[in-house]
């Protein structure tokens, strides 16, 4: 595991998360999880009495993220393989605190991340947080479905599809295996 995962995962990402406004107790959905850089210190900041959905299409990143869970010893994350290219995210309505789409939307094209706002829209309870990391927008390597894009666009999207737009952050954060610094937009459901 390379140097800034493993630091990344002894204490980082949890003051990370912490700052971003997860809760011990809460319920998060993780979509788009891979291997768990986030939903594994998320689960830690949750503790025993709350739980991580942890959602990928990928099977791999899923198991690899269960074996990781199991060396930390972490039994409070649910894997979740997403087989649908429907988007739909198999939790009751008003179930979830938190929704993570970290680094993620750049997979979508518009109708698909307008169903994924709709379905976080759906499982989120009033006045949870749906937090974003926009990478892959125009200025910030560009990639696929968000190169056209502008944060101010993305912004705007999340904010038409019903939430609220409580305020951004530029933080150091862990981007595949490596440090990067990169904005977090976090919105309520209004
Ligand atoms: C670049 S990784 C980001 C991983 C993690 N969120 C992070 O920031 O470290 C994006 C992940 O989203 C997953 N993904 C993309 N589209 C998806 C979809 N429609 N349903 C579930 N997972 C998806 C990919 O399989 C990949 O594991």
């Amino acid at each position: 595991m390379e140097v800034d995962v493993k630091e990344w995962l002894k204490g980082k990402g949890e003051i990370f998360l912490r700052n971003i406004g997860i809760r011990e107790g809460q319920v998060v959905l993780d979509f788009g999880c891979n291997v768990g850089h986030y939903t594994i210190p998320a689960a830690k900041v949750v503790g025993k009495g709350g739980i991580l959905y942890a959602v990928d299409k990928d099977m791999d990143s899923l198991n690899r993220l269960m074996s990781t869970a199991k060396e930390e010893g972490l039994k409070n994350i649910v894997p979740m393989h997403n087989r649908s290219a429907e988007l739909k995210i198999g939790l009751e309505d008003e179930s979830v605190d938190v929704v993570l789409l970290y680094d993620v939307l750049h997979y979508m094209d518009t109708a698909e991340r307008n169903k994924i706002y709709n379905e976080s829209l759906r499982v989120l309870k009033n006045g949870g947080l749906l937090s974003v990391y926009p990478k892959h927008y125009k200025s910030d390597e560009p990639l696929w479905s968000l190169s056209n894009m502008q944060l101010e666009d993305v912004i705007r999207e999340i904010e038409d599809a019903r939430f609220s737009f409580e305020m951004q952050f530029y933080k150091e954060l862990i981007h595949d295996r490596h440090y990067n610094s990169g904005y977090i937009l976090n919105f309520t459901k209004k």
